[in-house]
């Protein structure tokens, strides 16, 4: 069995990569730790149970930072809808989280698994650079940290330059991309490029007839309204998912390793990854960027996954 544990500030993308985890035969996944992101953290909390509830996974659920480190909070109802989930009226509400922080569950988990830890960031960094500054040498004791969040080349989501898990946070970002953690970074690029989903692909899925194939296209209706007005897609892309992808079945993302550092600036100066391509800084490579994907694989995983 594989160990994982997911940070997630779980809305509809984030859930779908929740599903694709707790449904692999091979993976154990050991907490999920909730922050505060897409939506307000007792939110992301009741959307991570739910998804947990309706996969059978017995994983526990803790609550973790409700803001960034030093930063108000900007969530995203606009893109995922005001439940993160679509609102579409599913139940996201009375369920208890696990006593304990998400930043103490982190540190016990990955010292408890120390080389044999698999740790999956899908929203923004702040429980991870928490749990670091708390004890710098964790980052030493996981095993790979796929991260999605950042752009490896490309325009962002927030700002030209910036995507949301890395903007939202950036503090928690710098910390965690200069801790020495063998990150993967997936960057919103490669949702982009490999992980849109048209009306028939939606639907191609959908199709599969089980209550979770029917979820992970439902909860996507806001987003699917929000790509169509804002970003002219007629359709939705999953960048959680595909990062999820990319830590379940390393042939999903090719990487190349690149000096990455994060901007913690303000208007366009906050939140960027800037990555080194041509090493001119001088500065020692941190990161493993992924470059591109194969979308192929990563549909078959969705697909079996909900099946
Ligand atoms: O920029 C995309 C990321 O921001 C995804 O993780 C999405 O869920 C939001 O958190
Ligand atoms: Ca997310």
């Amino acid at each position: 069995m594989r160990k994982f544990i997911i940070d997630t500030d779980t809305a509809s993308d984030d859930a779908v990569a929740l599903v694709l985890a707790l449904r692999q035969p091979d993976i154990d996944v050991k907490a999920i730790t909730v922050v505060a992101g897409n939506v307000p953290l007792a939110q992301g909390l009741q959307n991570a149970l739910y998804t947990a509830e309706l996969c059978d996974a017995s994983v526990p659920v803790y609550a973790g930072c409700a803001k960034p480190l030093l930063r108000e909070l900007e969530t995203a109802e606009a893109v995922h809808g005001e439940d993160g989930m679509g609102d579409i009226g599913l139940p996201l509400c009375g369920r208890e989280p696990a006593p304990g922080h998400a930043a103490d569950v982190l540190r016990q988990a990955i010292k408890s698994n120390a080389g044999d830890i698999t740790l999956v960031t899908l929203g923004p960094l702040t429980n991870v650079a928490l749990a670091l500054l708390r004890e710098p040498e964790l980052a030493a004791k996981v095993s790979r940290c796929f991260i999605m969040g950042g752009i490896g080349t490309g325009h962002g989501n927030v700002t030209p330059t910036a995507e949301f898990n890395i903007w939202v946070d950036p503090e928690a970002a710098k910390i965690v991309y200069e801790s020495g953690l063998p990150i993967s970074m997936v960057g919103w690029d490669i949702s982009w490029q490999y992980a849109t989903f048209d009306a028939d692909q939606a639907d191609e899925i959908r199709r599969i007839g089980t209550p979770l194939a029917e979820f992970v296209i439902d909860i996507q209706k806001t987003l699917t309204e929000f790509s169509m007005r804002e970003n002219a897609l007629a359709g939705f892309d999953l960048p959680d998912p595909i990062t999820m992808a990319a830590a379940i079945d390393p042939s999903v993302c090719r990487y190349k390793r690149y000096r990455v550092d994060v901007t913690t600036g303000e208007g366009l100066a906050r939140g960027i990854t800037v990555v080194d391509r041509l090493a001119v800084t001088g500065r020692e490579p941190n990161v493993d960027v992924a470059v591109s994907a194969d979308r192929q694989a990563f549909v078959k995983l969705l697909k079996r996954s909900v099946s």
